[in-house]
């Protein structure tokens, strides 16, 4: 069986991060969430993996490489455009061969990792074996339709009308069957080859598709609500670990990892909280569910339920909550006159700024 995780497409959603970098890296916990999806591969058992790669391909292969560190095998497969997952996987159709596919969707995170689903798959053996998880916005994704047995009857993609509120989680078993599926298909009204449709065609054909509700959390971190909701709630199950320097006048309260090089003073964390490694806080207080990565500088400012991308520096802000910050931005405070707000920002950025 091998792996085949999707690290293509633009993270529209995500701008302006994405402009500079994969929506699959940006990292939760301070890790980038491709690696959770990874490393629940490899525990599964699949450690051969083809990883498919778009426009920002140069950056997953430097974060990744051959994969030797998370202890799997990693083939690049580059996709020219984003056409679509069942397009994908056509294009992964050299690399793929015979072998059992398990698809997973480099921007999903899922609880509780995929053991279940691979091992039910293996002792049957279906033509496809889906993940499903009941949503409040089924409209956003791919959908389920359910017969009173369980059976799958129907999938439909975007539904403006949805039939029902169980969508397709990003996480998908196959035999090779699905690849004859993709090939027949149409494009869809956004001109994708949708991996729905394929599977549809499986049961039209009358294929054996198997479905099970996931248990646990699913998120899907397209947006900067989802990306901090997730960093929330992965930061839930950390462990309490200190290997930076933390000052006699530093509390560093409940779960929360400070890495080596890291360096707090006068400072108070309050978890669950990871402060990255070189990170230097001085006369800072770090609120739970907040994510600071390697190499930020932060001086005399409170930061809660946020992340922070490598680099950033943040001084003599009072609050700062509810953020995602990109690499090597700054945010300072400055006695130059006009007072104003001055700024520098990208494309797609959202600035809030309180009333008063
Ligand atoms: C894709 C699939 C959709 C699935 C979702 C899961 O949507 O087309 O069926 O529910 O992933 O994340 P997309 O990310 O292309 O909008």
């Amino acid at each position: 069986m091998k792996g085949l995780v999707l690290a293509g497409g633009a993270g529209t959603r995500l701008r302006p991060i994405t402009y500079t970098s994969a929506k699959q890296l940006v990292p939760v916990a301070n890790k980038p969430i491709l690696f959770y999806g990874l490393e629940q591969l490899r525990d599964a058992g699949i450690t051969d993996i083809g990883i498919v790669v778009g426009d920002t391909h140069q950056e997953v292969r430097a974060a990744v490489g051959d994969g030797s560190d998370l202890g799997i095998q990693v083939t690049y497969i580059h996709q020219p455009q984003p056409l679509g997952l069942a397009h994908a996987l056509l294009t992964a159709a050299d690399y793929l061969g015979d072998d059992d596919i398990v698809m997973f969707l480099g921007d999903n995170l899922i609880e509780g990792g995929i053991t279940g689903p691979v091992d039910a798959f293996t002792a049957d053996r279906p033509d496809a074996q889906l993940l499903l998880k009941p949503v409040a916005d089924p409209q956003r994704f791919g959908v389920a339709v359910l017969d009173d047995a369980g059976g799958i009857v129907r999938l439909v993609e975007k539904p403006a009308d949805p039939p029902s509120d169980l969508a397709l989680v990003g996480v998908y078993l196959f035999t090779p069957a699905i690849l004859d599926a993709a090939r027949v298909i149409s494009p869809s009204a956004r001109g994708e080859l949708e991996i729905t449709d394929a599977i549809q065609h499986l049961i039209d054909g009358g294929g054996r598709v198997r479905a099970s509700v996931l248990d646990g959390w699913w998120l899907d971190t397209g947006k900067k609500d989802e990306l901090l909701d997730a960093n929330r709630i992965v930061l839930g199950s950390i462990t309490r670990r200190i290997d930076g320097e933390v000052d006699a006048d530093s509390t560093v309260t409940g779960e929360v990892v400070i890495e080596a090089g890291a360096v707090l003073r006068n400072s108070t964390v309050r978890g669950p909280a990871v402060i990255g490694a070189d990170a230097v806080l001085e006369d800072v207080h770090v609120g739970p569910f907040t994510s600071i990565a390697p190499r930020c500088q932060l001086t005399r400012c409170e930061v809660e339920f946020s992340v922070l991308l490598a680099g950033c520096t943040v001084r003599d802000v009072p609050r700062l909550e509810g953020s995602l910050i990109g690499r090597e931005v700054t945010i300072t405070r400055t006695a130059r006159r006009p007072a104003a707000h001055r700024f520098m920002v990208g494309d797609h950025a959202h600035l809030e700024l309180p009333e008063g």
